[in-house]
């Protein structure tokens, strides 16, 4: 057997933690969470408060300076980002190598990874001149590696940016116009998606950011550690909830099969779990849930869709968990994305494609973090360590005497 004193005997401590669920890895003034009290804060302002009266640009600036800005400064920021939204006209051919159906989350991974080849050797961490040029230029960008990816999948013209536009309705223009017919920005669209990159845009440690902030810890270039953000945020347990909400509720069906899908939930021999419940820091409600709840009636009805029965089966789903033992005791809530998806839905984003808006609102809070991360003179590299379990130390036997 390992002897694991002798291993890891030169720490008074030595903490097994899987899933970090009770382990900081940081000092980090950006974003404040109690998850008892359902409670977040950017920079100490509520998120209630910024949903309502901040746009993604203004909380983008707060989380990157630590401040909301003052009207010059916003201009200058808001400006700065407009300038840097253009990729290099090379990119479309790294699209264009995509198989029509590859996964969006996949080509902004690889593309969002890519532009460290175009800024490779520009960058100096060290600098905060250069890392602020950095950030905005990640923000910038993001929406337009987006909007290419859209529509690569679907199979139209891609469409550039327009810097007269705000961020939302860019993005909402990248996504949806064509060069055959004037698209129209619903205004309650373009508020509703940034309202929706707001809630998004930071959450402190998650999976997500952890990576960026691992990744980052070695001195790897910013946009690589940004498309190791964008891996980690794919997964269905992360970023992913949101498409399996509603992949969830298609499985439904109808309000009749509520209260067996209920039952298959708290079921440990059934691998379904209800998708959009439960958090690893919310044993409240998902602040973020609640004012999305509200936003996604005021979308579907003014997309004429207040009576969607998806919308039905998810208030009904709520209404019936929220009532069960199994959750109330387990303290499970809807979580940020149980209504996302359905607002998505109604605005005509695909199902596979809700991810990535997720990684665009996560984009400040990662950069936010990295440049946090960068400053730090008590950060050092990431470097987890293990209990081995393996087996002893043997002796090699060539494969003729094994
Ligand atoms: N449905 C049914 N049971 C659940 C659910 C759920 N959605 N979530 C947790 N549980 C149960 C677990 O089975 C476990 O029960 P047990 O104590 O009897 O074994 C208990 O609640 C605790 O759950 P854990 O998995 O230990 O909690 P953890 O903090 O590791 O996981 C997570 C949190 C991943 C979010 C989990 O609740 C889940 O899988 N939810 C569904 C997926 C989802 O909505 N993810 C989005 C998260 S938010 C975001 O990323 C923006």
């Amino acid at each position: 057997a390992i002897d694991i004193k002798s291993l890891y005997g030169e720490f008074d401590a030595f903490t097994y933690d899987p899933g970090f669920t009770s382990t900081a890895s940081c000092r980090s003034d950006i974003t404040f969470i109690d998850g008892d009290q359902g409670t977040l804060l950017y920079r100490g302002y509520p998120i209630e408060q910024l949903a309502e009266h901040s746009n993604f640009l203004e909380v983008s600036y707060l989380l990157l300076y630590g401040n909301l800005p003052q009207k010059a400064e916003l201009e200058n920021f808001t400006d700065s980002i407009t300038r840097h939204t253009m990729v290099n006209e090379s990119l479309k051919n790294f699209f264009n190598g995509f198989h029509y159906n590859a996964h969006p989350m996949a080509m902004l991974t690889a593309v969002v990874g890519s532009l460290s080849a175009f800024y490779h050797d520009s960058i100096d961490i060290n600098d905060p001149a250069s890392r602020d040029l950095c950030a905005q230029r990640i923000i910038a960008k993001m929406p337009t590696i987006a909007g290419a990816a859209f529509k690569h999948f679907v199979g139209e013209p891609f469409v550039y940016p327009k810097n007269h536009l705000s961020y939302s309705a860019n993005l909402l223009n990248m996504l949806f116009s064509r060069p055959s017919e004037e698209y129209k920005i619903s205004p309650v669209a373009e508020k509703a998606l940034d309202q929706l990159l707001i809630l998004h845009a930071d959450h402190e440690q998650n999976a997500s950011t952890s990576t960026v902030r691992l990744a980052g810890s070695t001195g790897t270039n910013p946009f690589a550690a940004m498309s190791a953000g964008c891996a980690a945020l794919w997964g269905p347990a992360h970023g992913g909830a949101n498409e399996a909400v509603l992949r969830m509720l298609e499985e439904i069906g109808d309000v009749r099969n509520v209260a067996k899908f209920i039952e298959k939930a708290k079921d440990k021999d059934d691998p379904f779990r209800l998708m959009g419940f439960g958090h690893r820091v919310y044993k409240n409600y998902d602040p973020r849930a609640t004012i999305i709840r509200d936003t996604c009636h005021e979308v579907l009805q003014e997309m004429g869709m207040e009576n969607d029965p998806q919308l039905e089966l998810a208030v009904k789903l709520e209404e019936i968990a929220l009532k069960d033992d199994y959750f109330v005791e387990r303290k499970l809530y809807p979580n940020v994305d149980f209504y996302s998806g359905l607002i998505y839905r109604a605005l005509g984003i695909p199902m596979s494609f809700f991810t990535v808006l997720f990684a665009l609102g996560r984009t400040p809070g990662w950069v936010a973090q990295w440049m946090e991360m960068v400053a730090d003179p008590e950060q050092r590299i990431g470097r987890p360590r293990q209990i081995y379990t393996g087996a002893a130390k043997r002796d090699y036997v060539p494969v003729d005497k094994r």
